[in-house]
């Protein structure tokens, strides 16, 4: 009788966990350059909150989320099919791999041994090279509540040692959370530094700049860069600098002011060292669109993060509405250990080794506020 009892209490407990997981619709979204069929997955939960995700390049497509007055509108930039992100020259939406953000001068040494990169970003390599993971072909699985992702990235592949197997599983909860696990495994001692590169703009994608969107950064220090987007391995405190989002400030406030540091990047597009409690899910930012209510926060396991205001966006990438990206039209929040750690024995290591598996948590989590 008890046991029939604990059994149809499971039962009810898998039904009501299955009743509120995402719902997973999957429809054909172009063919890569090979001719290969690419799919889009659209995830919906039961507020109607959507994200689309293609597996060419694991990307996020489309995010579909309310403003203050219920009103649904599509938040990240993106492509209507394949096509668009076969000439994504900004990484839009992307999974980025097998390193994410540059390594300076497309080297590293690991174990005595030099590995060259390819390089594609003046002297460097930058997010996994020419043929990173945002331009490879996932294979999909549809999983509850969400998409599982999985590549393999094999010995040598863009200059990298190891066969890296990655699993990346996008989860959509009823909170409006898109959660995004990211783990990896190798056979031999590698690098890896995983993100997405979505662009936001939460008035709507195409409507126009982000400079009004109010951003709160939680770390006390920043690296700074060189000429070419490398870090100079300073941790430098944001106190009394153009970089201090401890409180929140518009993007546009201080993005022209006269600071070196602003005009190396053409705006903001540095590491912020977060300020960290542990190891768990610690709020990174949080970002809050004042006319639409739209409030965006980012959660991660992830001791950097890298806020990119979109500077180099220029219009001639056209958006899934077929509206021209201008610059600033998006800005990225990208989670990750720190740009150039192979070069940088002081930054957290990115080296993953036979045995050991690679995993972090990054949830972008989507609300609204009422109106200031
Ligand atoms: C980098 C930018 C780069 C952009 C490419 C960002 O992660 O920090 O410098 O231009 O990616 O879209």
């Amino acid at each position: 009788m008890l046991f029939g009892r604990w059994v149809a209490l499971g039962v009810l407990g898998a039904m009501g966990l299955a009743a509120h997981a995402a719902s997973v619709k999957k429809q054909p979204f172009g063919k890569t350059q090979a001719g290969k069929p690419v799919e889009l997955y659209t995830l919906t939960n039961s507020k109607g909150v959507e994200a689309a995700i293609t597996n060419y390049g694991g990307t996020l497509v489309s995010m579909k989320v309310p403003d203050r007055a219920g009103k649904m509108g599509d938040v990240v930039l993106g492509f209507a099919s394949t096509e668009g992100y076969l000439k994504n020259t900004a990484y839009l939406g992307a999974l980025i791999g097998r390193y994410g953000n540059r390594i300076g001068k497309a080297k590293f040494t690991l174990n005595g041994v030099e590995y060259k990169l390819p390089v594609n970003n003046g002297e460097n390599t930058l997010h996994g090279g020419p043929n990173g993971f945002d331009k490879v072909l996932w294979t999909a699985k549809e999983v509850p509540g969400g998409l599982e992702l999985t590549y393999l990235s094999k010995d040598g592949e863009e200059g990298f040692p190891g066969n890296l197997s990655v699993k990346v599983v996008y989860t959509l909860t009823d909170d409006n959370e898109l959660k995004i696990d990211y783990s990896a495994t190798t056979d031999k001692d590698t690098v890896v530094n995983l993100t997405n590169h979505a662009y936001f703009n939460l008035a709507g994608e195409g409507t126009g700049d982000i400079l009004g969107h109010l951003v709160q950064i939680h770390a006390d220090r920043f690296t700074p860069v060189d000429a070419g987007l490398i870090p100079t391995g300073e941790l430098k405190p944001v106190a009394g600098t153009p970089f201090d989002f401890l409180k929140p400030h518009a993007i546009g406030a201080r993005i022209n002011d006269k600071d070196e540091q602003l005009k190396l990047g053409g705006g903001y597009d540095h590491n912020f060292v977060l300020n960290r409690k542990g190891a768990g899910l610690e709020l990174a930012a949080r970002v809050v669109e004042p006319k639409s209510g739209r409030v965006l926060e980012v959660l991660t396991t992830e001791p950097g993060i890298q806020f990119y205001s979109g500077n180099f966006l220029d219009g001639t990438l056209k958006g899934k509405a077929g509206k021209a990206y201008q610059k600033r039209y998006g800005f990225c929040l990208e989670t990750q250990h720190f740009p150039d750690s192979p070069n940088k024995p002081a930054f957290a290591s990115t080296t993953l080794k036979p045995g050991q598996r690679y995993h972090t948590t990054t949830i972008y989590k989507f609300s609204t506020e009422a109106a200031r």
